[in-house]
C-alpha cells in the first residue's frame, strides 16, 4: 500500500508537471506576442485571447482533476448532501456535450424514463461522473460514429448506460481502466488528451454514493458500454 502510494505520487508529479507545462507554454507565448506587437490589430488580439482562454481552461481542468485525485487518495474528499434528480444531471451532460459530438459528426442520442425515487448526494460530482463518461465516449469514437445514452429506474436504483460505436476495449484494458493515470498505449489512443484520471474519479465518486460503475465491450473496434448503478435514498435507507 505504501509502495503503491509512493508510485502514484511519482507518477502524479511527472504527469502533472508535463501536462501542465503545455498549456502554460502556449499562454506565455501568446502573451509575449501581444506584448511585443507594435500595432496589434483587433483580430490579432481577439485570436490570441481566444487561444489563451482555451489553454487556461484546459489547465484549470487538469488542476481540478489532480486536486480531486489527491483528495480521493488521501481520503479527504467530503461529499455534499443535496437532493437531486439524476435524470436531469444526465440531461445537462447531454445538452453540454451535444455540440462536441456534432462537431465530430457523431450521432448522440438520449432516452430516459421518468424517475420516481429520491437521490441524495453530491449532485455536482455526480454531474461530473455523467459528463466524464459521455465525454470519453465522444473522445474515443471516430467521426460519424454513434453514441446512445439511456437511463431507467429499476429495483431502487438509477441505471445509466452510455454505449458507443468507438474503438472498444480489450479485457486487459477493462481491468486497468479505472486506475488513476491509466491510458491506452499510444497508437491505440489516437490524439489522446487528458491525464487518465476521469474514470478513476468517476468510480470513486460513484462508490462514495453506494453505487457501481462498470465497463464492457464486445472487443477492440466493437464499441464500449459504460454503466452506472446509483441507489436511491429509499434503497440506501433499507440497507442502513
Ligand atoms: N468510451 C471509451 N472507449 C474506449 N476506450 C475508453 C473509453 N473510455 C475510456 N477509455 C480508455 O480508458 C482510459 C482512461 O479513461 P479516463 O477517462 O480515465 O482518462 P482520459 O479520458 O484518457 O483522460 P481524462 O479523463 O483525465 O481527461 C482512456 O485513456 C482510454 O484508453
Ligand atoms: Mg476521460
Amino acid at each position: 500500500q505504501a509502495q503503491e502510494t509512493s508510485r502514484l505520487k511519482d507518477q502524479f508529479l511527472a504527469i502533472a508537471s508535463h501536462e501542465l507545462r503545455t498549456p502554460l507554454t502556449s499562454i506565455l507565448l501568446r502573451t509575449e506576442v501581444m506584448r511585443r506587437a507594435k500595432s496589434p490589430t483587433p483580430e490579432m488580439v481577439a485570436g490570441n485571447l481566444l487561444a489563451i482562454e482555451r489553454a487556461a481552461k484546459i489547465q484549470a481542468r487538469l488542476v481540478d482533476d489532480l486536486l480531486e485525485t489527491s483528495r480521493l487518495l488521501t481520503g479527504k474528499l467530503t461529499l455534499a448532501q443535496d437532493s437531486f434528480n439524476p435524470a436531469s444531471l444526465v440531461q445537462d451532460a447531454f445538452d453540454t456535450l451535444l455540440p462536441a459530438a456534432e462537431a465530430k459528426g457523431i450521432k448522440l442520442t438520449l432516452r430516459q424514463s421518468t424517475t420516481k425515487l429520491h437521490y441524495v448526494g453530491d449532485s455536482m460530482r455526480m454531474q461530473q461522473v455523467f459528463w466524464n463518461l459521455v465525454g470519453n465516449a465522444i473522445k474515443f469514437t471516430e467521426a460519424l460514429g454513434k453514441i446512445e445514452i439511456r437511463s431507467e429506474e429499476k429495483d431502487g436504483q438509477f441505471i445509466f448506460r452510455v454505449k458507443d460505436s468507438g474503438r472498444g476495449l480489450s479485457s486487459a484494458e477493462i481491468k486497468a481502466l479505472f486506475e488513476p493515470f491509466y491510458q491506452a498505449p499510444s497508437g491505440r489512443s489516437g490524439s489522446n488528451s487528458g491525464l487518465g484520471l476521469g474514470l478513476s474519479i468517476a468510480r470513486a465518486i460513484v462508490d462514495l454514493h453506494g453505487g457501481k460503475v462498470a465497463a464492457s465491450s464486445k472487443g477492440i473496434l466493437h464499441g464500449s458500454t459504460f454503466t452506472v448503478h446509483l441507489p436511491a435514498a429509499e434503497a440506501m435507507a433499507q440497507h442502513a
